[in-house]
């Protein structure tokens, strides 16, 4: 009997063993449910891919902030590589066509979107966006965020104090707080804050950068504390330097004449003698979006080659 359904119903299924035909009411009642709750527990790591890679996700979709940045792009590449739908949205002068086209590359579904995270109703229109296209979210990946300006404590501009506070602090706020209650609709999801190690130690030439991802911590502990009753994980990730703009970006600030003297500085105060790239701090954001990390929330991980216990 169990083989007239694998070959009726046309896919595998758990069998419970041979049930004998004098049997088959019975039988038949539990070769259903199994089938049933084989398909109802059907969870991410179940989908192969067909290059043979195991994907961590079924059906699943991510938000990504600042996509078209270094890093934003990488989470979202390797999100699409495990399986995952992407929204990649940036600001409008930043296209994230790239990374949308990278993503399809991986063999990920994905859209865009233009959106300023300082903005409440551009956040609303996202979570719609999402509404319409996927009816569902999993992942939150809050990434956009600016470096401010490079500057003593002192002398450190007001008007760029408000700009990096209004991107890198209200921005996951208002992102945690608008997209919870899609999150929360499917019994658990994650969200991930991308702040630094800029969040764990000081700078006297970045104050403003360096308050914005200690505030990003404080966020990331409250908002977990706030999720996990309804299985919503919240976690932070903390990179040291990594190859993107921003970076680049730095290094000017700190010496218009020599950037390269810097980073080389830079790199050789990171134990492992480099900076990172955007795929390694990807990796770490993909596991805390993934099955594996569940149990996983209102944590700190690092990604900074040992700089911090250095
Ligand atoms: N690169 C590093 O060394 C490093 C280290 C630690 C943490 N981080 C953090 O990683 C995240 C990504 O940075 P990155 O290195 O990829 O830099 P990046 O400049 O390449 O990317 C940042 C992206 O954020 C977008 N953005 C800026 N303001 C925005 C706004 N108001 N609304 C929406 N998007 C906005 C930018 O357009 C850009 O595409 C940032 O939060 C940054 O602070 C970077």
């Amino acid at each position: 009997m169990s083989i007239f359904y694998r070959e009726v119903l046309g896919r595998d299924f758990r069998l419970r063993g041979f049930i004998p035909a004098r049997d088959y009411p019975r039988g038949f009642v539990i070769a259903w449910v199994e089938l049933v709750g084989f398909r109802a527990n059907e969870k991410p790591g179940d989908k192969e891919e067909e290059d043979g890679v195991t994907a961590d996700s079924f059906e699943r979709v991510a938000l990504v902030t600042g996509a078209a940045g270094g890093i934003g792009r990488a989470v979202s590449v390797r999100l699409a590589h495990a399986g995952w739908s992407v929204l990649a949205t940036d600001l409008p002068e930043a296209s994230c066509e790239e990374t949308l086209r990278a993503v399809r590359e991986a063999g990920g579904d994905g859209m865009t979107l233009a959106q300023d995270v300082t903005s409440t109703s551009g956040w609303k229109d996202v979570v719609e966006a999402i509404r319409d296209r996927w009816g569902r979210l999993d992942a939150l990946v809050n990434n956009a965020g600016i470096e401010g300006v490079v500057a003593p404590f002192e002398n450190s501009p007001e008007d760029a104090f408000d700009r990096v506070m209004a991107v890198n602090v209200k921005g996951v706020f208002l992102g945690i707080q608008t997209c919870l209650p899609i999150l929360r609709e499917r019994g658990g999801g994650s969200v991930v804050n991308v702040a630094s190690v800029a969040g764990l130690v000081g700078d006297p030439n970045i104050a403003p950068y360096i308050a914005s991802k200690h505030a990003v911590l404080g966020l990331t502990r409250s908002a977990a504390l706030s999720a996990a009753a309804d299985g919503v994980t919240v976690n932070a990730v903390c990179p040291s330097p990594i190859e993107t703009r921003m970076m680049r970006a730095l290094e000017k600030g700190m010496s218009e004449e020599a950037p390269d003297a810097i980073r080389t500085s830079i790199a050789g105060s990171i134990p492992l003698g480099r900076y990172g790239s955007p795929e390694e701090v990807a990796s770490m954001v993909a596991f805390l979006v993934g099955e594996e990390a569940r149990f996983v929330t209102g944590s700190i991980h690092t990604v900074d080659g040992g700089m911090t216990p250095h």
